[in-house]
């Protein structure tokens, strides 16, 4: 038997994967049409224990358009996981039913603990303030669409660095890469963990700390704004000092490169103004596009189909 191929961390893949997975979606994009019954009579089964808009919606519209089937809960209190049933036995059942579960839960470690249980590819698709390594995908197609590589750049990530999830999934894929120099803007309160930075020194990525998005913009081929995660802090009087640290407008553009590209994980608060939409540089919507390709090819080929 084959082992079993799941996405717990985006170091699950190797770069040779995400090259090929970013292949698939490009090939997707062009032809959708040749790819609308390779999944005819599978089905995904979605786990989501924690809110979601994009990431459900864009797994669910990925089975659809490969010709699958899709089952599953979007709240974790139409679950039996409130009549106390454990993660682990949620996952096992649904191994029974599905083909491949993709599963979403407030506690970090929640999916590794699922992985073992289950003989179906399982799919972190968020756990806790730890990883999102699926919208660290639809990161990487994005910047592979829009700069053509993954080398040579100067990446400024922008937010609650501490919390955001998608921010330590995309650092922990950049850094394999040549030549990434990654600009960390945060509140202090927020920066990132020491385990993330650890991690980055050990690689040999060259990083900095800024607080002030305006000292960074000039410098930045892609700036990535977060959200601060309002539902991980202890109390609500922090999250409202610092969920408005940065907003990014059009004056704040003024300095930044005509090529420089904005990328959000969205759902944005208040971090972007709604006038910054129109410009060329806005790419997050795109982004959110590029979630249900890399989505679609991250299906067929943990399911052995590509
Ligand atoms: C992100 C998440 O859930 O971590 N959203 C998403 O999946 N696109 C970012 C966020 O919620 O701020």
């Amino acid at each position: 038997m084959n082992e079993i191929k799941n996405l717990i961390n985006i170091t699950d893949l190797s770069v040779q994967e995400i090259d090929h997975l970013v292949e698939i979606a490009d090939d997707i994009m062009a032809r959708p049409e040749a790819y609308q019954d390779t999944c005819s009579h599978k089905k995904l089964a979605t786990l989501f224990f924690e809110p979601s808009t994009r990431t459900r919606l864009s797994f669910t519209a990925a089975m659809m358009e490969l010709g699958g089937n899709v089952l599953g809960f979007s709240d974790a209190s139409s679950s039996s996981s409130t009549k106390g049933e454990s993660v682990a036995d949620t996952v096992i059942m649904a191994g029974c039913y599905a083909d491949i579960i993709a599963m979403r839960h407030p506690k970090e470690g929640a999916p590794v603990v699922a992985a073992g249980k289950t003989i179906v590819p399982i799919i972190n698709a968020g756990d806790g303030g730890h990883f999102h390594p699926t919208q660290t995908l639809t990161d990487l197609l994005t910047i592979h669409r829009k700069k053509g590589s993954f080398t040579n750049f100067t990446i400024g990530l922008c937010g609650d660095l501490m919390f955001g999830r998608t921010v330590h999934s995309l650092i922990e894929a950049l850094m394999r890469y040549e030549n990434v120099r990654f600009i960390l803007i945060s509140p202090r309160e927020l920066k990132l963990p020491e385990y993330m930075k650890e991690k980055m020194n050990a690689a040999g990525a060259v990083w900095v700390e800024y607080e002030k998005l305006e000292d960074a913009i000039p410098e930045l081929d892609i700036l990535y704004m977060t959200r601060v995660q309002k539902e991980r802090f202890f109390n609500e009087e922090d999250y409202v000092r610092l969920r408005d640290s940065y907003i990014l407008d059009l004056e704040k553009l003024e300095a930044a490169k005509d090529d420089m590209i904005i990328m959000h994980p969205l759902p944005r608060v208040n971090e972007i103004a709604v006038e910054v939409d129109n410009d060329p540089r806005a790419c997050y919507f795109y982004q959110a596009l590029c979630g249900k390709y890399i989505r679609m090819a991250l299906i067929l080929y943990l399911l052995g189909l590509k």
